[in-house]
């Protein structure tokens, strides 16, 4: 992802806190029904106050699909997420990411040349009949990959859905580009962990053998979140030794030790309704980015609600989204300048929106999550 810096105003930049909370909120008044803000959960307080719809990625891309009267849609959230609302609304509406450094390790883990070429590569080995996913945390660009050769976008709403779709489709998938999403939910579907091998993107032919490739179900992306990495096996069992009845909630983007040690795993969106629905007085550590985290021990101080992990999980990334960066954008608008707009290429969109649009077209609702052991939730 190109990262381009654009230094902030002294304007800006020497407003108060309150000030420049009391300033966006005027912005965003003046600016009326020609803006909306959408705010994905890993935002901090202070911005996603701010937003017109909060959601995990599903439900913002939903958001961005329907809303439709908008002029700009300002994304408090990360790059892959502000192209997808840009691919999902219409030509005249445009799509701000208030700063251009909101990146995603995740999504750059996967390169189009390199899957491109791992395509190939299995193709040659005698690996055929895959249908691509690809997690909504990936480029534009692997997006028009995946819906250009037959497949669709995923989120950890909805992953077990889209594979049972791949697999009507197809003999295996090849899952882009978190490895754990992807192993999390087809072990979760009765697939073996034998039939997942690995594609490294830095190994000679993927690194696993010919045979393994054929012989899979499931070909999994060597790319991961470094947020949702931080969570332990260790972590969790320190936690239930000190109190065997604590429920453990994570997000399927931590690694399968900890999964297959939780309770209950699910999307952001799932985590916010399992808390809300806590019987009061019970304990919860959660594994997933630490806003959220804190944000929900604050608004359900009935419910006791910890980390997994004693370290603070931040999302670097999606932290830059901050008030003066979101000030910014707004007072340029009111301006009329439109400043860090998101465009892909219409010819990369293209192949990105069927891609998306197979999995808009599933039924499901999002917000699914799953009780380790029981069905789908
Ligand atoms: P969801 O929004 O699908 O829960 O994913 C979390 C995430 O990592 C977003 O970057
Ligand atoms: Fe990417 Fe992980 Fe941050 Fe989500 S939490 S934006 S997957 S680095």
């Amino acid at each position: 992802m190109k990262n381009t810096y654009t230094p902030l105003p002294e304007s800006i930049t020497q407003l108060t806190e309150a000030q420049m909370q009391e300033r966006i909120a005027v912005a965003r008044e003046k600016l009326g029904d020609d803006l909306l803000i959408l705010g994905h959960h890993y935002q901090a307080d202070d911005v996603i106050r701010h937003a017109h719809f909060t959601g995990d990625s599903f439900k913002l891309a939903r958001h961005a699909a329907d809303q439709r009267d908008a002029k700009y849609v300002v994304f408090c959230g990360v790059h892959f997420m502000a192209e997808c609302a840009d691919i999902l609304t219409t030509d005249d509406q445009t799509v701000i990411l208030p700063d251009m450094g909101a990146g995603c390790s995740m999504a750059d883990m996967a390169e189009d040349d390199d899957v491109e070429e791992a395509w190939d590569l299995l193709d040659d080995m005698g690996v055929k009949n895959i249908v691509p996913i690809t997690y909504m945390n990936s480029t534009a660009a692997i997006k028009n990959f995946v819906g250009r050769n037959g497949g669709l976008v995923c989120t950890s709403s909805n992953a077990t859905e889209v594979l049972n779709w791949a697999f009507e489709r197809g003999e295996r998938v090849m899952f882009l580009p978190d490895q754990h999403l992807g192993r999390n939910t087809a072990y979760a579907m009765g697939i073996a962990l034998e039939q997942m091998p690995l594609w490294s993107p830095n190994a000679r032919n993927g690194g696993s053998s010919a045979e393994a490739y054929r012989n899979s179900k499931v070909i999994l992306w060597q790319g991961h979140c470094s947020v949702h990495a931080k969570f332990t096996l260790d972590n969790v069992e320190t936690l239930r030794a000190a109190d065997p009845d604590i429920n453990i909630l994570v997000h399927p983007e931590c690694n399968f030790q900890v999964v297959q040690a939780a309770d209950y795993v699910g999307s952001t969106e799932f985590i916010i309704r399992k808390i809300r629905e806590a019987a009061p007085g019970s304990r919860w550590a959660i594994g997933t980015e630490f806003h959220l985290v804190n944000r929900l021990a604050n608004e359900f101080p009935e419910v006791n609600v910890t980390s997994v992990s004693g370290l603070q999980c931040a999302c670097a990334t999606m932290y830059r989204i901050d008030p003066p960066h979101l000030l910014w954008s707004l007072e340029n608008l009111l301006e009329g300048k439109v400043v860090n707009p998101i465009r892909v290429d219409a010819d990369v969109a293209e192949g990105a929106l069927l891609a998306l649009n197979r999995m808009l077209q599933l039924k499901g609702d999002g917000a699914v999550g799953q009780q380790r052991g029981a069905a789908a939730v």
